[in-house]
């Protein structure tokens, strides 16, 4: 686990945005929030980003009038706030909705701290949405498989729901078999967190704050976590995480968003092509509980480290983490250093030719192929998303960690501040 004492960047933030609609770099409304000055406008949509109006030149140049013309035309930075209904006790959840210079778009909001959907241009400039999900709250508020969701207090599983801390025994709620999964029957995926939305320099964002008391779902400590999404100008989603506690306890946050890169509901994700930065992998029993092993993904269907399609080895019957997972539902033992910020994965959908990658500062990545997905939830679009129509990157400590000493500490204690950063970064190249 990463540990920093770090200063509080919350105070970057500006002014929380009221629940209107808002363009970030436009004029003042009549809510009191502090107007753009005309000056930042210029420099948001030309000095921050001359290379755009160099790329449209260059593209008019060649001939590419109609890429041109998608690339020229000046997309301002917006940051739009609108009321997206309210959880069953009442509580109002809001929809915060980012769009960057490149025409990327993406929208979370405070229950959950869910990531509603992320819009990415191809490389002829047709927009997709990614991210499954639902067009309005009423799926987030039913059972769902935590699509889009900030999962917490902790991510993935731990044995039997119980571990050991300090000399005391802590019994979680059990939820998946005889595990406890993704923090518990009312995790941080259905929690409503408190927002606040503004600009940074890295563009616009959405700080989310949840405190979950000692005791909660059965962990120790009053833990308190700030998620931020920053949408970047470079086209990546930003998410940042940070969190204190008043008493020892453990923690592993995670993003569980659905992706498939054609397109939410566009079928299965089997011919995306998938690297994982990872020769190690994490083996699991019959209830996905990690073994505790790091074994070489070498020859077997987990070896990632060179492109490969999903689908070409995921019903390989003669290997048996394969059977045990459905597929794939695997930690990866990612390469590099614990704490650093370095390339994890990357996803490629030969169509389309968009790419998402994945940097990460955590040790692990679960990659999960959705075989769990059974059409009985129906997602955006009416359309019902069956066995691996999405697969999921998440970045993370390994799962039960609380319970295997040899695994990377997951422990938390009062004074030190838990910060982590993911980013999922879009592009798209020439398709086919
Ligand atoms: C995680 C788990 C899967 C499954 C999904 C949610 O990624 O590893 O086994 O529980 O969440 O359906």
């Amino acid at each position: 686990m990463r540990i920093a004492s770090r200063r509080n960047r919350a105070g970057r933030f500006l002014t929380p945005l009221p629940r209107v609609v808002q363009m970030a770099f436009t004029t003042s409304n009549a809510l009191g929030v502090e107007p753009e000055k005309p000056a930042m406008k210029e420099r948001a949509s030309n000095k921050r980003f001359p290379w755009v109006a160099a790329l449209a030149a260059a593209m008019l140049l060649t001939g590419c009038a109609e890429q041109a013309a998608v690339k020229e035309k000046p997309v301002p930075v917006t940051l739009e706030t609108k009321p997206f209904g309210k959880t069953p006790s009442g509580e109002d959840v809001t929809l915060y909705t980012l769009r960057n210079a490149q025409g990327l778009e993406i929208a979370v909001m405070n229950y959950g701290a869910i990531l509603t959907s992320v819009k990415v241009p191809d490389s002829q400039g047709r927009i997709a949405d990614v991210a499954l999900g639902f067009d309005s709250l009423d799926g987030y508020l039913e059972k769902q498989p935590y699509m889009g969701a900030t999962v917490g207090r902790y991510a993935n599983r731990i044995a039997k729901g119980k571990f050991v801390l300090n000399g005391k025994t802590y019994t979680l709620a059990i939820n998946n078999g005889a595990n406890a999964l993704h923090g518990g029957i009312k995790g941080f995926d259905k929690r409503v967190w408190s927002a606040k939305a503004g600009n940074s320099d890295a563009g616009p964002s959405v700080e989310l704050t949840y405190v979950s008391s000692d005791g909660e779902e059965g962990y120790p400590g009053t833990l308190t976590t700030v998620v931020t999404y920053t949408l970047g100008n470079d086209n990546s989603v930003r998410i940042h995480y940070k969190a204190a506690t008043d008493a020892d306890t453990v923690l592993n946050l995670t993003n569980h968003s659905y992706f498939n890169l054609a397109g939410a509901g566009k079928g299965t994700i089997l011919d995306h092509m998938v690297t994982i930065y990872a020769d190690r992998f994490s083996p699991v029993d019959s209830g996905l509980i990690p073994t505790g092993e790091r074994k070489s993904v070498e020859g077997t269907p987990f070896d990632f480290r060179t492109p490969a399609a999903i689908g070409a080895r995921i019903d390989d019957t003669g290997d048996e983490q394969i059977k045990l997972g459905g597929g794939y539902d695997h930690n990866f033992v990612l390469n590099g250093d614990n704490g650093k910020v370095r390339l994890a994965a990357k996803a490629r959908e030969p169509v389309s030719g968009r790419v998402m990658e994945v940097f990460t500062d955590q040790p692990g990545l679960q990659f999960y192929t959705g075989n769990f997905l059974d059409g009985s939830v129906t997602g955006k679009d009416g359309v019902r998303y069956g066995k691996r129509f999405g697969f999921c990157m998440e970045t993370q400590h390994f799962p039960d960690s609380p319970n295997k000493p040899e695994f990377p500490s997951v422990v938390l204690k009062p004074g030190q501040t838990f910060e982590s950063t993911t980013i999922y970064k879009f592009s798209a190249d020439a398709s086919k």
